[in-house]
C-alpha cells in the first residue's frame, strides 16, 4: 500500500480520486488482515558475546573455553526470521544460555559455517540437527525426540551429549564413525536397545546408557568394539546380565551396573570375557547376601572395584544385600532354566562370530607374512647397499626413511592408548571412590 501511495500521479484531481479508491481498498484490506508484524520480525538480529564459558568435559571435569554466547533468545515455532551474528563469524564455538526454541535456527549454521562446538543445554529443543562440521554437541536437558544428521557417515561428530531428553530410537544415530563419547543418560523412553546399533562407532570409548528404561542387555554386535572403555548401564531395570555380553568389548575397564534388579552374576568367566576390567559397580541391586559374599570376594580377589556408595543396612563387602536368599535363589533357578534352552543357539552364534573374527585375524597375518617375505627378499640387497663403500645416496636414504616412519606411526598409536589409560584411571578413581 505504501509504495502505491508514494507513486501518486502528478495530476491533482485524478490523483485525489485514485487516492480515495486506494484508501478504500486499502481500508478494506486492512480490516481483513491482522496488523503487519512480519515485516518487523523478519529483520531481528541476535548478536553473541565472545567470552569465557564454563562447561563440563566428557569426564565431568570443569572446562573453560572461549565461546560466542547468545543469551535470552526466545523464538516461536517459526525460527527462520532471525539472523545470528557475531563480531567475527569465524567463531568455532557457539553457546545459547537462557534461551528457548524448538530447533536450532538453520540460519545459525549458515552464518557460522565453521562451527565445531554447539552448546544448547536447557533450550526446550524438540529436534536436533547435526551439521557435518560439528565435533561436539551439548544438547542435554531438552525435549529432543528426533535427531537429523547432515550427510551419511560423513560427519565429524566426536562427542554427543543427549542426556535428559525424549529419544525413543537411535536409528538416526548409528552412522557416526568418528564418535568417541555418546551420552544418552536419562532418556527413559529408549528402553531395550541392541548394542549392535553402535557397531560403526569404532572410536567410541565412552557409552552412557544410564536410566534409559533397559530391562535386558541385547548384544548383537558382530565385531568387537575395540575402543570402548567405559559402559554405564546403571539405574535401569536389568534383572540378569551375563558377563559374556561384554565379550565384544575387550578393552572395557569400567562397567556401571548399580541401581538395577540384579540378583545373580557369574564371575568365573570374567577373566576371559572382560580381561581389562578394573571396576564393576554393583551396589543397589537385589543381591542375596549369600551370593554377594561369593561374588564380591571373586571380584575383589581380582582387584575389581565394586562399590559406588556406602550401604547403611545389611551389607556384604559394604554392598547392600538381603538375607531372603531362598526367594532370590529360586528366581535364579527359573531364570537359568529358561536360559538353558536358548543357550546352545547362542553359543553357536557366538562361535560363528569368533570364527569370523579369527578369519579376519588370519587374513591380517597373511598380509603381514607376505610383507615379511617381501622384506626378507629385499634385505640381502639392502645389506649389499650398506656394505657398498660408496652407496648411491638416494637409495639408502629412502630405505631408512621408510623404516623410521613406520615405527614412528606405530609408536604414536601406542602412546595415544596410554594417554587414554591414564585419563580414565584418574577419573575412575574419582567416580568410584565417593
Ligand atoms: C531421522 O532422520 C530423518 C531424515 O533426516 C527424519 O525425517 C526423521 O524424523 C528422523 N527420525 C528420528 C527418530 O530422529
Ligand atoms: C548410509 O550409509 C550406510 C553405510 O555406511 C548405508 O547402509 C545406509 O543405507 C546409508 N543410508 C542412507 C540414507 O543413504
Ligand atoms: C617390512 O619392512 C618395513 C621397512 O623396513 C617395516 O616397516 C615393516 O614393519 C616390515 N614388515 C614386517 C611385517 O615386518
Amino acid at each position: 500500500m505504501r509504495p502505491q501511495a508514494s507513486e501518486a500521479p502528478p495530476v491533482r484531481g485524478v490523483a485525489l480520486a485514485l487516492w480515495h479508491v486506494l484508501l478504500t481498498i486499502g481500508g478494506l484490506w486492512l480490516l481483513q488482515l491482522p496488523p503487519v508484524p512480519s515485516v518487523v520480525s523478519a529483520v531481528e538480529i541476535m548478536i553473541c558475546n565472545y567470552e569465557k564459558f564454563n562447561l563440563f568435559d566428557s569426564m565431568y571435569r570443569p572446562r573453560t573455553e572461549q565461546f560466542c554466547v547468545f543469551s535470552d533468545v526466545y523464538l516461536g515455532p517459526d525460527v527462520k526470521g532471525t539472523d545470528f551474528l557475531a563480531s567475527s563469524l569465524d567463531y568455532k564455538r557457539v553457546a545459547f544460555v537462557n534461551s528457548k526454541f524448538t530447533q536450532v535456527p538453520p540460519s545459525l549454521f549458515k552464518n557460522f559455517d565453521d562451527i565445531r562446538e554447539l552448546y544448547v543445554r536447557r533450550c526446550s529443543l524438540e529436534s536436533l540437527k547435526v551439521t557435518r562440521q560439528l565435533e561436539k554437541v551439548y544438547a542435554g536437558s531438552n525435549r529432543i525426540a528426533t535427531v537429523q544428521l547432515d550427510g551419511n557417515a560423513s560427519n565429524s561428530l566426536r562427542e554427543l551429549y543427549l542426556d535428559g531428553n525424549r529419544m525413543r530410537a537411535l536409528a538416526n544415530l548409528t552412522n557416526l564413525p568418528n564418535l568417541e563419547v555418546l551420552v544418552l543418560e536419562n532418556n527413559p523412553l529408549l528402553g531395550d536397545i541392541d548394542l549392535a546399533q553402535f557397531e560403526r562407532m569404532e572410536q567410541l570409548w565412552k557409552l552412557d546408557l544410564e536410566r534409559i528404561g533397559m530391562t535386558r542387555v541385547q548384544n548383537g554386535l558382530q565385531r568387537p568394539l575395540g575402543a570402548l572403555k567405559r559402559l554405564d548401564l546403571s539405574n535401569n531395570a536389568l534383572t540378569y546380565v551375563h558377563v559374556r555380553m561384554f565379550r565384544t568389548f575387550p578393552r572395557l575397564e569400567h562397567l556401571w551396573l548399580h541401581g538395577n534388579r540384579l540378583y545373580f552374576l557369574e564371575a568365573d568367566q570374567l577373566p576371559v570375557m572382560m580381561p581389562s576390567v578394573r571396576s564393576i559397580v554393583i551396589d543397589d541391586n537385589y543381591w542375596g547376601c549369600g551370593h554377594l559374599a561369593v561374588l564380591g570376594q571373586q571380584l575383589r580377589d581380582r582387584g575389581i572395584v565394586i562399590r559406588h556408595g556406602e550401604c547403611r543396612t545389611r551389607a556384604v563387602h559394604r554392598v547392600c544385600c538381603s538375607d531372603v536368599t531362598d526367594v532370590v535363589d529360586f528366581r535364579y533357578i527359573i531364570e537359568m532354566g529358561v536360559r538353558r534352552e536358548g543357550r546352545l543357539e547362542q553359543d553357536l552364534r557366538e562361535l560363528r562370530t569368533v570364527a569370523s573374527v579369527l578369519r579376519q585375524d588370519l587374513e591380517r597375518m597373511g598380509h603381514r607374512l607376505a610383507e615379511l617375505t617381501v622384506n626378507l627378499t629385499l634385505r640381502p640387497s639392502a645389506q649389499v647397499l650398506v656394505l657398498d663403500p660408496l652407496p648411491p645416496d638416494g637409495v639408502s636414504k629412502e630405505s631408512t626413511d621408510v623404516g623410521s616412519s613406520a615405527t614412528a606411526s606405530d609408536g604414536s598409536i601406542e602412546e595415544s592408548y596410554e594417554e587414554d589409560d591414564s585419563s580414565s584411571r584418574s577419573s575412575s578413581s574419582s567416580r568410584s571412590s565417593n
